[in-house]
């Protein structure tokens, strides 16, 4: 720790300086083998290396160790706005733009539903033209970038644009708990450990507008397997909503689903900036 008293940056010394003391506290309080030093070595070598363009291994053994929900939660508090939760790997920067119920399912498979809303800031006022950014895995629980060829290109994915009301609504599928990546690993020290890598169901969402602070969040189905042993530990439960059944033609027609179809209503109140 002396060796890094004189690091003229004051936050990089206070980092390296408790990052040490844990690193060596941990050491000795397991007493590492040389063996299972060299072991460690190894495995972060192959998690460096299963990383390229599109596979992030080192973020996805952040959330599986919890740290990326950590670090999530001490930066955004959210003070009685919508919680955050983990972005996860499979947000693309250019979601595609649609119109106000358009049906983001290109795939055509799963259970049809509505996805209804509104952005309010603090005092519950409207935030017009606020940024919806969705994205959720489809039936068989891939996200589209997943199986490139076989699921079509922005598959359950879209940015829209809230009303002058702050609302908004789409059309889509019901999600599906699904697997995280574990063909590396990651996949490995689940297995080791006799962890399952499941995810809840969940839509995520980013929602942004100016003058206000953004939110990465997700809706969880408040009846999927796993709510209470998220493989990410992403789960918070302000953020788990029922999806109930509608069976109304009327309904059904007027918003372009088939009878009968589920439903949710997700109110995101964002912070000031
Ligand atoms: C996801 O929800 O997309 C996700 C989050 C963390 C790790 C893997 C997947
Ligand atoms: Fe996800």
């Amino acid at each position: 720790m002396a060796s890094f008293a004189e690091t003229p940056d004051p936050r990089l010394r206070t980092v390296l300086s408790s990052l040490v003391r844990h690193l060596h506290d941990f050491v000795k309080d397991v007493e590492l083998t040389e063996a299972e030093w060299a072991k460690a070595i190894d495995y972060l070598t192959a998690t460096g290396q299963k990383c390229d363009d599109v596979r992030q291994e080192f973020v996805l053994l952040s959330d599986v160790l919890g740290v990326s929900m950590l670090v999530e939660t001490v930066n955004h508090r959210a003070g009685g706005a919508t919680e955050s939760t983990v972005l996860g790997p499979f947000h693309m920067v250019d979601s595609p733009p649609r119109a106000l119920g358009d049906e983001i399912s290109l795939d055509g498979k799963g259970e049809p539903c509505l996805v209804t809303g509104r952005v309010v800031g603090p005092d519950g006022e409207a935030v017009p033209g606020a940024g919806i950014d969705v994205w959720q895995a489809n039936e068989d629980g891939f996200y589209d970038v997943q199986q490139p060829g076989t699921i079509p290109s922005n598959n359950l994915r879209g940015l829209f644009a809230a009303a002058d009301d702050g609302s908004f609504w789409f059309r889509t599928v019901v999600p599906r708990y699904y697997p995280i990546p574990t063909d590396g690993p990651v996949g490995e020290l689940l297995h080791a450990t006799g962890r399952h890598p499941y995810r809840p169901a969940h839509i995520h969402f980013i929602v942004q507008a100016p003058g206000y602070e953004p939110v990465t969040t997700h809706l969880f189905v408040d009846d999927s397997q796993y709510l209470d042993s998220d493989a990410v530990f992403g789960v918070k439960p302000t953020l788990i909503r029922g999806f109930p059944t509608v069976d109304d033609p009327g309904r059904a027609a007027e918003v372009g689903l088939p009878n009968p179809f589920r439903t949710v209503d997700f109110e995101v109140s964002l912070k000031k900036a």
